[in-house]
């Protein structure tokens, strides 16, 4: 996947927030926190790539529903609720239509599925779920948590980090939850970036973290393509 495609695709997706100051920059946030999952996981390049493209792109199917619908601050009701529940399926149609982008769509229609199967739209539970959208889950809801919404301010990073773990092996993979909150400990500023940017953090005391170490060199070479 070409540096070009990358640039267009967090273009568009700017774009389909940019109506939306509460979720303005989300998309871009999730793909680089997706990438340093990835990372801390040491999947392979072309993976690690994959992912961040379709952390860009997880929500590309809102694109389908109503903007009353997602831009209402009351309660949904249920036939609303059941149309926002269409997106990551919608999300998996459109990216399915081009070659370029076909590989991504999996990732995308399973991003709301969770660890213990109660998720959707396919209810697949543990490694059903394709790793890219177990790894997309733990990007999405923490920056979803840290993120203000009409209905609520942001909450606080401790208050996410806990929220992560209390939902390793519910809702999250435990072992993606686990690199979560060892990239929250050891480079904590790869949680909010929208840009890339060099990690500094980790820099000393890596000896004191034996177990973080070979992850640690990984985060320090990472360049978001
Ligand atoms: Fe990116
Ligand atoms: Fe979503």
């Amino acid at each position: 996947m070409v540096k070009e495609t990358h640039d267009w695709i967090e273009v568009l997706t700017a774009l389909l927030e940019a109506k939306n100051s509460y979720t303005r920059g989300h998309s871009v946030r999730v793909g680089h926190l997706a990438d340093a999952l990835a990372q801390v996981l040491v999947l392979g390049d072309e993976e690690t790539k994959l992912i961040h493209l379709a952390g860009h792109l997880h929500d590309i199917g809102k694109i389908g529903v109503p903007d009353a619908v997602l831009l209402k601050t009351g309660k949904l009701t249920l036939e609303e609720w059941e149309s926002v529940k269409q997106h990551p399926v919608i999300g998996g149609e459109i990216l399915a239509k081009t070659a370029a982008l076909a590989s991504l769509a999996p990732l995308v229609r399973h991003h709301h599925e969770r660890w213990d199967g109660k998720g959707y739209p396919d209810r697949l539970s543990g490694h059903d779920i394709p790793l890219g959208s177990r790894i997309i889950a733990v990007a999405d809801s923490f920056d979803a948590m840290v993120s203000a919404r009409p209905y609520r301010n942001a909450l606080a990073l401790e208050w996410a980090f806990s929220e992560i773990r209390r939902q390793s092996g519910k809702q999250f993979d435990p072992l993606v939850a686990e690199a979560f909150l060892i990239l929250a400990q050891c480079a904590p500023e790869k949680l909010l970036l929208e840009s890339s940017k060099e990690s500094t953090v980790c820099e000393k005391g890596d000896e004191e973290k034996p177990a973080g170490a070979d992850l640690i060199q990984r985060i320090k070479k990472s360049a978001y393509f």
